[in-house]
């Protein structure tokens, strides 16, 4: 008998994600029994398009695959097949429900079950597919690493190395020229990649979300770093950033279908209240953008990204559907898919030591 699995990649992309589909098809090649794992061309429009793209996905075509950054599938973070944008004859765009098409695809090909990586959003998708009858066993992926069933996403320390790297760069050219850096990253709503940053590059400041900021006392703390116009101060500050008025910088979606609102931008909006409140230091601000989320994974993530494919295989195998594969150390489980997107993972200034070990060593979150 053949077995036959559908594995997908929904969301942005992020380090290790060709990793895990390696992972998948080599577990699943030890198997006596014939087992076909296919990839989803584009998340799941390969699917849902009135053109089907589908690729089998074979052992030779995954080998050396694990030090590859990006997607071999493909991704999208738009639509989805619960929202499938339709174009209309009059050039507007229509969210089209498309999954029970897609049900009766899968069936039609005779696909016994869905593998799909992806963050939380994908993941809600997982738990929808479910709910009509699909069989779905999810595996998480973000750099962000938001997701509160599982320790680590892979990506994550991929990232938080790409976002050091850069920061140990502009500490020598703000020491030289007695500059303020600020440099924004990515993160959505959630600091770790700011905060990783800011310990393992030494920073004098880092805002995070959790931590509402006050301009003034990012001023004060500068103004320590400088004496007689001499001095440098490096700043790490997540796009999700805010003040006490809770409102973030960015900008709706303007592709059809996004999902999100497009943070970005947040590293100015301090460089121009800096200037505002009287600081004379050039001030100058780096956005490091996709440039954390592009490129080969770091060990670390190659590793946790092999075991959560094979483990995403292994649960198809059992037949546990419904299931998240998550690490929780020192093990790789899975939970329950509506237990795993309960609540996001975000930093709690209050409860997590990486917050007082870096306020322990002098850096200012804005706070205070
Ligand atoms: O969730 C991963 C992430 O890189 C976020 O950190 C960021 O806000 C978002 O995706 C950017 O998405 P896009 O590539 O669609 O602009």
């Amino acid at each position: 008998m053949t077995h036959k699995v559908l594995v997908a990649t929904g969301g942005g992309d992020c380090p290790g994600l060709n990793a895990v589909i390696r992972g998948i098809v080599k577990r699943a090649s030890i198997e006596k029994e014939d087992w076909k794992i296919y990839g989803c061309i584009e998340s799941f429009n390969g699917i849902l398009k009135d053109k089907v793209e589908l690729v089998e996905l074979t052992d030779e075509m995954v080998s050396g695959l694990h030090v590859k950054g990006g997607t071999i599938i493909k991704t999208t973070n738009r639509g989805g097949p619960f929202h499938f944008p339709v174009k209309q004859p009059d050039g507007s765009w229509v969210m089209e429900d498309r999954s029970l098409l897609m049900k009766q695809r899968l069936q039609d090909m005779g696909f016994e079950a869905v593998i799909n990586i992806g963050g939380d959003g994908s993941q809600g998708i997982s738990l929808d597919l479910m709910n009509i009858g699909i069989n779905v066993v999810g595996v998480p992926k973000t750099i962000d690493n938001d997701l509160s069933s599982t320790d680590f996403t892979f990506g994550f320390q991929t990232a938080v190395q790409i976002a050091t790297e850069a920061f140990d760069k502009l500490v020598t050219t703000a020491e030289s020229h007695n500059r303020v850096f600020i440099m924004e990253v990515m993160g959505r709503d959630a600091g770790w990649i700011a905060l990783h940053t800011a310990l393992a590059g030494g920073a004098e400041v880092c805002i995070i979300p959790e931590i509402p900021y006050d301009a003034r006392n990012i001023v004060k703390k500068i103004e320590t770093r400088y004496k007689n116009g001499m001095g440098f101060c490096n700043i790490v500050i997540a796009e999700g950033a805010k003040k006490a008025d809770g409102k973030v910088t960015g900008n709706a979606p303007e592709a059809v279908g996004d999902r999100h609102i497009k943070l970005g931008g947040v590293g100015e909006v301090l460089r121009r209240e800096l200037l505002d409140l009287g600081i004379e230091h050039d001030v100058r601000v780096t956005v490091l953008g996709h440039l954390q989320r592009g490129g080969t994974p770091v060990a670390y993530d190659r590793i946790l990204a092999t075991e959560f494919g094979v483990k995403a295989f292994e649960l198809v195998k059992e037949h546990k559907y419904g299931n998240l594969v998550v690490y929780r150390h020192p093990d790789i489980s899975h939970v329950p898919l509506e237990e795993a997107l309960k609540s996001p993972h975000l930093v709690q200034p209050d409860k997590d030591f990486l917050v007082h070990a870096a306020k322990s060593i002098g850096i200012c979150f804005g706070d205070e």
